[in-house]
């Protein structure tokens, strides 16, 4: 059964045609965070869903897993770990490159942010391809943490990123 809530935050998401660029139909979330109902809904949905589990780290990946993510790690009591693009963080880092659609990015986590053994949950806005989300489950598996799922609060089925999950666990509230 559907959860009535989600109707209200697939609506609240506005659709832009050919941004960035020609052909691209950009999924816009500031919306969804104008909504109060509903920018409230998309956490507790998943706060009801992860809270009790065990998990130590939320990881948010740059730049809008950086509005989803710390909410959700203070109701769950978990910490917060930024995965940004390269550069940003000042500390010791570890780094996955991973391709785009045009080229390749290099995501980076700081060192001594997870332990080994860690119960780890990602958090992004939206997986199209999955690269994004592989390479940030690949810099908490080099460090022995355990990734228990990664959400989105939305997926693009047809760039079919689950497949590229493999066997990772990966939640969602809407398509787009
Ligand atoms: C978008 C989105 C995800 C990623 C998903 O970020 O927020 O992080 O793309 O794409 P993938 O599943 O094909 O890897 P974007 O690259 O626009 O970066 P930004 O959030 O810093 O603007």
């Amino acid at each position: 059964e559907k959860d009535p809530r989600l109707a209200r935050i697939s609506s609240s998401i506005r659709v832009i045609p050919d941004f960035p660029k020609k052909g691209v139909l950009f999924q816009d979330i500031t919306t969804l965070l104008l909504d109060t109902e509903a920018f409230k809904d998309t956490i507790d949905l998943f706060v009801e869903r992860y809270k009790g589990k065990g998990i130590s780290v939320v990881a948010g990946i740059e730049a809008r897993g950086f509005i989803f993510g710390p909410p959700i790690a203070l109701a769950i009591g978990a910490k917060f770990v930024p995965l940004r693009k390269p550069n940003k963080l000042p500390g010791e880092v570890i780094s996955e490159e991973y391709s785009l659609e045009y080229g390749k990015d290099v995501m980076e986590m700081h060192v001594g942010a997870v332990q080994e053994g860690e119960r780890a949950l990602v958090i992004d806005d939206l997986i199209a391809t999955g690269g994004t989300l592989c390479a940030a489950i690949r810099l908490l598996e080099r460090v022995g943490a355990h990734v228990v799922e990664c959400a989105c609060v939305i997926e693009l089925p047809e760039l079919k990123g689950r497949e590229r999950l493999g066997d990772n666990p990966l939640f969602i509230l809407v398509s787009g």
